[in-house]
């Protein structure tokens, strides 16, 4: 088992990562001196493959849990689900040292974890995460919350779990797409943080699309090691955690005009980094030759490198990158790379140069 430690004085807490780990879930959370009553929030498709083997770990443990299903995808993060769940726990009659359990990928442990963050001014919760994203990001690093119809992750609070136990055999039943688009932020990583984990990447993208157990254990903790440092930095994203935002003022922006559904997260961020490692070129001088590396690794893993946008869609796209919350006094400030390996947050970047990076300036389809 790996155990990556993230240091947040009173609120540290232990990143788990092995395979089988759901097995010995239960014993895990008796070390955390929590109480006996837990819900586990799931969605369907995660419940059915896993929510039986938690519980009974969790009563095999002398714990008492009872179960929460949302529906699965994005619609779940809602103020509506979120009072459905309230009540659930109001019946369940969960207490204040009563625990929430959020298994599945990052739409239950976002909306798990803002449960956890609010019901009673705030009860304990463990991660579970199932989705590669939610086991290298989302699980990580205590941003919680739900949408708005104005916007994603609108409502929220800053909320540390006390456990993130990732077990590695949830990956294999992960559909591809998904596994591919946890890869785009596994590679962020590596050019943000870690020259070697890129270059390790590089080498190794075969067996880790094969999901090899072995390979995925060190780049999972790897991931995990680096988002918890750069959380311990910055908890509440005041500074240096802004670069783990490295292409996704672009990323976000593809997400709205495209329409919700049309790509994954992870896809429209591998093309959000693309463009950033282009614009890093022409502002920081970025070598040509790291962007090719850049745009070829994510090509490699199946993932989009560019997107083709109607006429009507490009001013729609500025539109949403000023409206992105990450934005302060209506300037879109940039986390941009001088190497692969090393990056900077807060640069200005004129529009044209993003409509470059995006291929915009050439005509489009209307
Ligand atoms: N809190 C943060 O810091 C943070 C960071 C990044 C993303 N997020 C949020 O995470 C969400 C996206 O998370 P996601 O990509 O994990 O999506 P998701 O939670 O919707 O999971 C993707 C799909 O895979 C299914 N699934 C999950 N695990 C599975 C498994 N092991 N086997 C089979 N199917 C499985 C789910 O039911 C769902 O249909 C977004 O809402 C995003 O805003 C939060
Ligand atoms: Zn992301």
């Amino acid at each position: 088992m790996r155990i990556v430690h993230v240091s947040l004085g009173k609120r540290s807490y232990a990143i788990k990562i092995a395979p089988g780990l759901i097995d010995r879930f239960g014993r895990e959370c008796a070390r955390l001196n929590l109480g006996l009553r837990c819900a586990i929030i799931t969605d369907t498709n995660v419940g059915k493959r896993y929510a039986k083997a938690v519980f009974n770990s969790l009563a095999t443990a002398g714990f008492s849990p009872s179960l929460i299903i949302v529906q699965p995808g994005e619609a779940a993060k809602s103020v509506k689900t979120v009072q459905s769940c309230y009540d659930q726990l109001a019946v369940h009659r969960l207490e204040r040292k009563s625990f929430i359990v959020a298994l599945g990928g990052g739409v239950v442990g976002d909306l798990a974890g803002f449960l956890a963050a609010t019901y009673l001014r705030g009860i304990a919760f463990v991660q579970v995460p199932t989705t590669l994203l939610a086991q290298v990001d989302s699980s990580v690093g205590g941003k919680v919350g739900v949408n708005l119809k104005a916007g994603k992750n609108l409502v929220g609070a800053f909320y540390q779990p006390r456990l993130v136990a990732c077990d590695l055999d949830t990956l294999k039943t992960l559909p591809d797409r998904e596994f591919r688009a946890g890869l785009a932020e596994v590679i962020k990583y590596g050019i943000i943080y870690d020259a070697r984990l890129f270059a390790q990447i590089e080498r190794d993208l075969p067996k880790l699309l094969r999901r090899d157990p072995k390979m995925l254990a060190g780049v999972v903790a790897r991931c995990c090691e680096i988002k918890g440092k750069v959380v311990g930095r910055d908890e509440t994203e005041g500074g240096p955690r802004a670069i783990l935002n490295f292409g996704h003022s672009i990323g976000h922006a593809i997400e709205v005009v495209s329409g919700y559904g049309r790509f994954l997260h992870g896809e429209a961020i591998a093309i959000g980094q693309v463009a950033a490692a282009k614009i890093s070129a022409s502002v920081l001088g970025l070598p040509e030759r790291e962007v090719e590396r850049i745009t070829r690794l994510f090509r490699r893993a199946g993932l989009p490198v560019a997107v083709r946008l109607r006429a009507a869609q490009r001013p729609k796209l500025f539109a949403a990158m000023r409206l992105d919350k990450k934005v302060s006094g209506g300037e879109v400030k940039f986390v941009l790379a001088r190497k692969i390996g090393r990056v900077e947050f807060g640069h200005k970047v004129p529009a044209a140069v993003i409509e470059q990076a995006l291929n915009l300036e050439s005509p489009a389809p209307d």
